[in-house]
Formats: structure tokens, sequence, C-alpha cells
């Protein structure tokens, strides 16, 4: 009697498979999208499926130690070994490649700085003498600007925790303030993007109203005007419908559920005057520093900026500017942009101090540095170049876990920290990674203090041009103050 049901049941079994098997297979030669899969119909599959776990297999088995972009595995790993506190000791030699074009050799000192001889890093104002309120930061490293709608609730609260552990700002990105950013009682830059998500009108205007009510929280210590970024210059902020959730909306004042795009330009700032008249309007209300955030596409703007100033005056001059390098990051931008739109850091970066310099105001409007400065040794680059502070925003996410899965905007980060699904969100555990944050930004000033010491410098902020070797094409290097020469003041 059993031996009879256990044979229907195998036989029901495999009928039911193979009406499955014929079901797909008339449903794969039929449909038009796939060509492959109207060839091959079922094992067409194994590609898909195959073409999904590539991308895995090569990040764990068959990619190189240096191999990997935007950021490689060695780089990860010094980032993720700082981030828990573990050192960025190596064993037996280092796998960089010292003859790779623009490698970077720092140039030790025949006699290093003595370690009583060594000097905390000064603290730097930004704005002092040209606004109420100016603000003073130590920090080298601190957050850069991501909204919170492209990371979420968790990320933006371990963040501000971290940050306030380790004395960094954050900057809240495009996407107005949250209550997550002040929770850590943190420094936050409050950035103004095209569409003014936080201090809009119903018009989309910059509300008066709303930028006072900000401007008032203690912990909102300066104001950043978005003219673009790095990885999608031209473009505005985008943020896929799946990602705006109800409160996401409420904070930005948008529909819940739809894409979010702010335009691509702000509106009410086509040219040099109208955006210098813009940081003195904010400025006026919040009584703090204003600066702008660029990408450059060549350096036109920063000597109409700097020709600007002169004519109008310092008080007109924005306080700090971050120059946001062409390998920069996005939770979502058009591939167009990201591969081929706006300047690599390495060679905007110089240049853009040079025009302050020529102009005499570089003490007037720090600069801010950011594109891929995620170790130690690109953050020391950055700082003899003559940027001021450097920001990092995927630093701070592999500091969270993040594993580089490229997935930010489709809401379906492992990790939990582009992704509003409350499961995935589930892994990053806020008590344990915002010890991650802090450490993470502390053993990067350390080691770059390290770094400076080995120059033969007290302290990071000494650091000059000449104190940096880059490997040219031919595996020789040359100074970084011969391949981008400190200008001459130009005469006014
Ligand atoms: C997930 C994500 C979201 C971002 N959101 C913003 C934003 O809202 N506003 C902005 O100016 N930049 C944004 N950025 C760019 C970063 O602030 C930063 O300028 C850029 O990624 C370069 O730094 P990095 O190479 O250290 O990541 C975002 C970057 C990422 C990865």
């Amino acid at each position: 009697m059993f031996g009879v049901f256990s044979v229907s049941l195998g036989v029901l079994i495999a009928f039911t498979l193979a009406i499955v098997v014929i079901y797909f297979y008339l449903r794969d030669v039929t449909q038009k999208k796939h060509a492959i899969l109207r060839n091959f119909p079922l094992v067409g599959h194994l590609r898909y499926f195959f073409e999904q776990l590539g991308e895995y297999f090569r990040q764990y088995f068959f990619l190189g130690d240096r191999a990997e972009r935007p950021f490689n595995r060695a780089t990860r790993s010094w980032v993720y070994r700082l981030a828990k506190n573990e050192g960025g000791i190596l064993g037996f030699g280092s796998t960089y490649d010292l003859h790779e074009p623009g490698a970077l050799i720092f140039v030790n000192a025949p006699f290093a700085v003595l370690e009583s001889d060594r000097l905390p890093t000064p603290p730097l104002a930004m704005g002092e003498g040209w606004c109420e309120k100016p603000f003073v930061t130590r920090s080298l490293i601190n957050i850069s600007g991501m909204s919170f709608g492209a990371i979420s609730e968790p990320a933006v609260r371990a963040l501000s925790l971290g940050a306030a552990k380790a004395g960094c700002w954050i900057d809240t990105g495009e996407g107005g303030l949250s209550p997550y950013h002040l929770e850590g009682g943190c420094d936050v830059i409050m950035q103004i993007g095209t569409a003014k998500y936080g201090v809009r009108d119903e018009q989309g205007r910059l509300s008066t109203e709303k930028l006072r009510d900000i401007a008032a929280r203690e912990n909102v210590r300066a104001f950043e005007i978005k003219l673009s970024q790095g990885a999608k210059p031209g473009k505005g902020g985008v943020l896929m419908g799946v990602k705006v959730t109800p409160e996401i909306a409420r904070i930005r004042g948008i529909p819940v559920g739809e894409d979010s795009l702010s335009p691509n330009r702000h509106p009410d700032i086509a040219n040099i005057n109208e955006l210098l008249d813009m940081i003195i309007r904010v400025r006026d209300i919040t009584g703090k520093p204003v600066g702008i955030k660029t990408a450059l596409g060549g350096w036109e703007f920063m000597h109409q900026l700097t020709e600007a100033i002169a004519r109008r005056g310092l008080s007109d001059a924005p306080d700090f500017i971050a120059i946001d390098g062409g390998e920069g990051g996005s939770g979502a931008a058009p591939q167009a942009l990201a591969d081929h739109m706006g300047l690599s850091i390495t060679e905007a970066l110089p240049r853009a101090v040079d025009a302050l310099l020529e102009a005499g105001i570089k003490e007037r409007i720090k600069v801010i540095a950011a594109g891929q400065l995620i170790n130690p040794a690109r953050a020391a680059w950055a700082l003899a170049c003559g940027a001021d502070y450097v920001n990092t925003a995927r630093g701070f996410m592999f500091a969270l876990g993040c594993i580089q899965a490229l997935r930010c905007h489709t809401n379906t980060c492992p990790t939990g920290i582009t992704t509003h699904n409350p499961k995935l969100q589930r892994g990053l555990v806020v008590e344990e990674k915002f010890e991650r944050v802090a450490n993470y930004c502390l053993n990067m000033n350390k080691e770059i203090d390290m770094i400076a010491h080995s120059c033969g410098l007290h302290h990071a902020r000494e650091f000059r041009r000449e104190h940096v070797r880059v490997a040219r094409a031919d595996g020789n290097t040359i100074a970084l103050n011969l391949l981008y020469p400190y200008p001459t003041l130009r005469s006014v």
C-alpha cells in the first residue's frame, strides 16, 4: 500500500516538474526581449546567473589585491583595519608598486622629529573675522556630504555619533538636515543643494525662515552651497522612487515614492556674481561661515572667482571651497558623467590652490579636498598640495562596513548603508559601527601625523609640496613642487 503511494507521488512530482520545464521552455523561446533565451531556452538563464555571481567571484577569488576599482582590496583592508583599531601594520613588505605612474612617495627627513617635539594638529577657523560665528575645527579628516535618503537612518546615526566621538564634522549632503545628523551632537555642515531640500519654500526657492531656524541650532556650524559633485557635474541629485520613504519625503518636502530629481543647477545662480550674492545672503541670515562645493573642469571658474573677489572685496568671498574630484562617488550617477566629467582631484586640487595663492586669498578661503582620499597617504598628499581639510564619503562608508557591492542606487545594499529596507538595515548595528567611524577618523589623523613626523614636520599642517614625490611613466619620481610649482603672487 505504502509502496503504491510513494510511486504515484514520484510520478506526480515528475509530471509537475515536466510541466514547469515545458512552461519555461515555451516562455523562453517565444519571448522577444532576450536573444540568448530565444536561442538557448532554459540553459540561457545560467548566463544571467553567472554574470551576477561573477562580480562576487572576481572580488573574492580572482582579482589581485591592487586590481579592483574604484577601491582595490589593499586600500579597503587598510580602511577596515583603521576602523577596527587594528593598526595599519603589514608583515613582510608592501605590495604597493613604487614605480607605477602616480605612486606617491613622501620625502623622509634624515632626522625625523623626536616624539617629544611633536605637536598636535592646530585648530583652524573658517570665516574668522567675516561672520558672527566662525567655525573652529581641528580634525583633518571629515565626513563628506551623503544625503539622508542616499544613505539610511542607521548609517547617518552611526556617522553622527562617530563624528562626535572623533571630533570631526558631518556634511548633510543635499537631502536636508535630519534628526539623525544631530543625534550624536557633532559639528554639522548643512549643504544647500540645487533643490534646496530642507530650506525651500513652496516654490522651491530659498526660505529665509527655514534657513534661520536651521542656523539657530548650535551644532550646525557652516553652510555649503553645492554647485556640483565630482561624480556628476551638471546633474542634480538623483534619489530613486524606491528610496523615497514617507520620512525622507517629509524632510525634503517632496511626494513619497516618486523619483527625487533636483535641478541640474541652482535656478537662481547662473554666474559668479549671483553665486557671491547668494553666499552673502546665506551668511547674513545665518551668521555662520558659507562655502561652496564644486568639481572643476578647467581653470576658468577659479580665475573668474578670484577676479570677482578682487573686484568686490574679501567680505564677499566664500569662507571655504570644497573641491571634489571627478573620481568622487555618488548614491546614483549617470555613467556618462561619472566616467567622463570633471577633473581628477590630482589635477584639480593643486590648480585650485594655485589660483587662490596667486590672488593672495588662500588664507581667507579654506580649501577642502575630496576624491578617493580615503587612506592616510592620499590625505597627506592633499594637505601637501594646499588643502586645509580632507573630506571623504566612501572612506566612512567602508568604516560602516561597506563591501563595495556597487548597488547604492537600488535600495538593496547588503550592508544596510544605502537601503531603506529594514531587513537589510538590521545588519548595521549603530552601537557597534559608530565606534568604527570614530576609530577610522582618529587613526587617519594619527597616521597622517605619522607621515608628517617622518618628513621632519612637527604636525600635518606643515606639509608642503616639496614633501611629496610622484612616480612618472618612466618609473622615476618628480617632486610635487616641480610638477605643480608654487605660483607667484599676482600684483593687485
Ligand atoms: C552614497 C553617496 C551619497 C552622496 N551624496 C552626496 C550629496 O548629497 N551631496 C554631495 O555634494 N555629494 C554627495 N556625495 C559625494 C561625496 O560627498 C564626495 O564628494 C565624493 O564621494 C568624493 O569623496 P570619496 O571619494 O571619499 O567618496 C555622495 C557620495 C556617495 C558615495
